[in-house]
Order: structure tokens, then C-alpha cells, then sequence
């Protein structure tokens, strides 16, 4: 058994973010998304893994390195351009050979991890094993019909009218029939290969597709809502730790991290928070479901339900909530006369202003 992880794609929906960075490294309690999934990966007994990357392979490359720090042993497979998620399976092949293989989309999030589902696999040894959640909007996922004992019928991306509420997650099981199928689909109408299209095709040639519904917590963690929500869950897991300095005028109430040369003056923080390591915090207020990552800096300011990436600085600003804030960003009072807003934001940047 094999695990192949995307990590190509546009990430057009974590814009601006995306522009700079891969969309699978945004930290999820200061650790990237990525690496839970990597860690799930591992501790299936799975260690033979490709990264399927694309523009954002030097990033990727750096922050995996040879996956030894996670007990695997990782080759890299570049994809010109997101072609798709059975584009990325196609150019996969020789990697692959012959084995059974763990297919995971590098920027989703699965709590309970995957051993239970690759040892099945492993026993079962069915062609294909999909994966589904029941979701609020399936017009917004790939959906699946099932017949009446359970086994697949129909899958679709992202249909109009949808026939079930059973959404494909991100995360797959392949035999080695599936290159076939790889092979013999064309693209769909976004002009992408599309995995629904060879799983479907499986099907039709009478193969063995076969699906488990979980109820455990799922999210593509592709738009910043979800990404918000994934950081709110995993930080409410977290074990509380002092590693840093909290001085006699601040209060920590709750789970809170605060990690490694972080420095906390004259600050509460309301946990679940994680404060990055090297990060100082002054004058301010940390509210629950906050992640502040690494050599930030927050001074007079609020903020609640949150992601703060590596070294931004907000000073002196009311209250920040629900916010994504991205690296080395600067978010500071303008001058109190004439009353202005200034803004210097990168392409695709959002910003709702509350005067
Ligand atoms: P998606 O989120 O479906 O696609 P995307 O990354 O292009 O994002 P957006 O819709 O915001 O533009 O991709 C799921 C995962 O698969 C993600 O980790 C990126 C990866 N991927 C590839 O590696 N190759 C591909 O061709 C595609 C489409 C996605």
C-alpha cells in the first residue's frame, strides 16, 4: 500500500493567501494542515508516499523534506498545472506500479485518522473505496447515489440537482484498476480529469466501488469559513503549556499555549489560544478560537476566532474576529486626522470595515 497526497492545485478560493503560499502549509493551531494529514498517512502503516505539487513545490519541498520527520519516505511528482485530481493520479503511474494506494487531498482535514479504513482496504481488496459525509449543500461537492444495499451508483460533481446529501471526502482507496480508468476518461466541461469521471467509469464497468459514510468531522479546508472552523476544532483538543513568559499583569484563562520565547504583557488570553513561539503579545486581548503563529506582533488590539500567520504585526487596532491574516502583513491605525482608511492590499484581498 502507498499513499499519493495532492498538493498542487490553484487554491483560488485561500486568495490572497495562495498567491504567496501553498494552501496546504496554512497552520491549523500553528501546525499546516498538511501535516496532520501526513501524520494520519504514517500512522496507517504507510510510508512509501508521492506529493503530487505544482507551483508551490519549493514551499512544499521545505516544509516536507524527505518525510523522515514523519516516518515516511517521500518523492515528489510535479504536475505542470492542475489538471485535475485524476490528472494527478495519471502522472502518478510509475510511482504507483502496481500497488494499492491511499489517495489524499493534501488540504483536507479528518479527524480519527485513516488506519481503520486502510487496514479494510488492505483485507478487502475491493477496486475502489470512496469516502462520504452527509453535507448541508450538496450542490457544492461530489455527490453520490447508492442503491438500497449500500454499494455505489452514481457519482457527480457538483450537481444542480442533487440525488443524495452524501458528499465525497478527500480521501480514497485505489487498486491498481484505477489507472485504467485514468486512461480512458476525457476531461470534464471545467476541462479537468476528473476522479468522480474514473470512479465512475469503475462502475460501469461492473468493478467492485464500494463506499464508507462517516460521521466524524470533515472539512476541505479550500476557503477561509472552513479553515476558521477546523482551527476552532482542533484547538479545542489542545493541551494547555507554558513555554514562553506571561508577566504578573496578564491573565490566561483556559487552554492556552503559549510557546517557546513567546512574551505575553499586560494581556488576557481566553483559550483555547495558541500564541507562536518568538511572538510578543502586549496591551491586548486574545479571544478563544485564535491561533497566532510565529515572531508576530500584537499591541493593543483584540482579536477573536482567528488564524495570524508568521511574523504580521497588528497594532493598536479595536477587535479582529474571524479573520485570516497572512504573513509578514501589517495592520496599524492610520493617522487620526483626517479620518482615512489606507490601504495597501494584494490582489484578491478582502477587507469589511466596520466605519
Ligand atoms: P481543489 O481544492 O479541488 O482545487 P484547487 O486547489 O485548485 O482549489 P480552488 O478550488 O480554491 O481553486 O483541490 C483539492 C486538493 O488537490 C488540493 O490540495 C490541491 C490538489 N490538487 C492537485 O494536486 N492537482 C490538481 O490538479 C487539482 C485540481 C488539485
Amino acid at each position: 500500500m502507498k499513499a499519493l497526497v495532492l498538493c498542487g492545485g490553484a487554491g483560488t478560493r485561500l486568495r490572497p493567501i495562495t498567491h504567496t503560499s501553498a494552501k496546504q502549509l496554512v497552520p491549523v493551531a500553528n501546525k499546516p494542515v498538511l501535516f496532520y494529514g501526513l501524520e494520519a498517512i504514517a500512522e496507517a502503516g504507510v510510508t512509501e508516499t508521492g506529493i503530487v505539487v505544482g507551483d508551490t513545490e519549493k514551499e512544499i519541498r521545505a516544509a516536507v523534506g524527505d518525510g523522515s520527520a514523519f516516518g515516511l519516505n517521500v518523492t515528489y511528482i510535479p504536475q505542470d498545472a492542475p489538471r485535475g485530481l485524476a490528472h494527478a493520479v495519471l502522472i502518478a503511474r510509475d510511482f504507483l506500479g502496481n500497488d494499492d494506494f491511499v489517495m489524499y487531498l493534501g488540504d483536507n482535514f479528518i479527524v480519527g485518522g485513516i488506519t481503520g479504513l486502510v487496514d479494510g482496504f488492505r483485507a478487502e481488496r475491493p477496486d475502489a473505496r470512496i469516502l462520504l459525509t452527509r453535507v448541508p449543500e450538496p450542490t457544492a461537492f461530489g455527490i453520490a447515489e447508492l442503491d438500497d444495499a449500500g454499494r455505489v451508483m452514481r457519482l457527480e460533481e457538483k450537481p444542480q440537482m442533487p440525488k443524495s446529501d452524501l458528499a465525497l471526502v478527500g480521501v480514497y482507496l485505489f487498486s491498481p484498476a484505477v489507472h485504467e480508468a485514468v486512461r480512458s476518461i476525457g476531461p470534464s466541461r471545467r476541462g479537468e480529469l476528473e476522479i468522480t469521471d474514473a470512479i465512475q467509469w469503475l462502475i460501469d464497468q461492473g468493478r467492485d466501488v464500494r463506499a464508507t459514510t462517516i460521521s466524524g468531522y470533515w472539512k476541505d479546508t479550500g476557503n477561509v469559513t472552513d479553515m476558521l472552523e477546523v482551527n476552532r476544532s482542533v484547538l479545542e483538543t489542545l493541551e494547555p503549556r507554558i513555554d514562553g513568559s506571561v508577566d504578573a499583569y496578564s491573565e490566561l484563562i483556559g487552554r492556552v499555549r503559549i510557546e517557546d520565547g513567546a512574551k505575553v504583557f499586560r494581556s488576557r488570553v481566553v483559550g483555547p489560544a495558541v500564541i507562536g513561539a518568538g511572538t510578543v503579545v502586549s496591551d491586548s486581548f486574545i479571544g478563544p478560537f485564535s491561533s497566532i503563529a510565529e515572531d508576530c506582533r500584537i499591541e493593543s488590539s483584540e482579536i477573536e476566532y482567528s488564524i495570524v500567520l508568521h511574523r504580521a504585526t497588528v497594532i493598536g487596532i479595536g477587535r479582529i474576529e474571524e479573520s485570516l491574516i497572512g504573513h509578514n502583513v501589517e495592520v496599524t491605525p492610520a493617522p487620526s486626522i483626517p479620518s482615512v482608511h489606507r490601504l495597501i492590499l494584494g490582489d484578491h484581498s478582502k477587507v469589511q470595515i466596520s466605519s
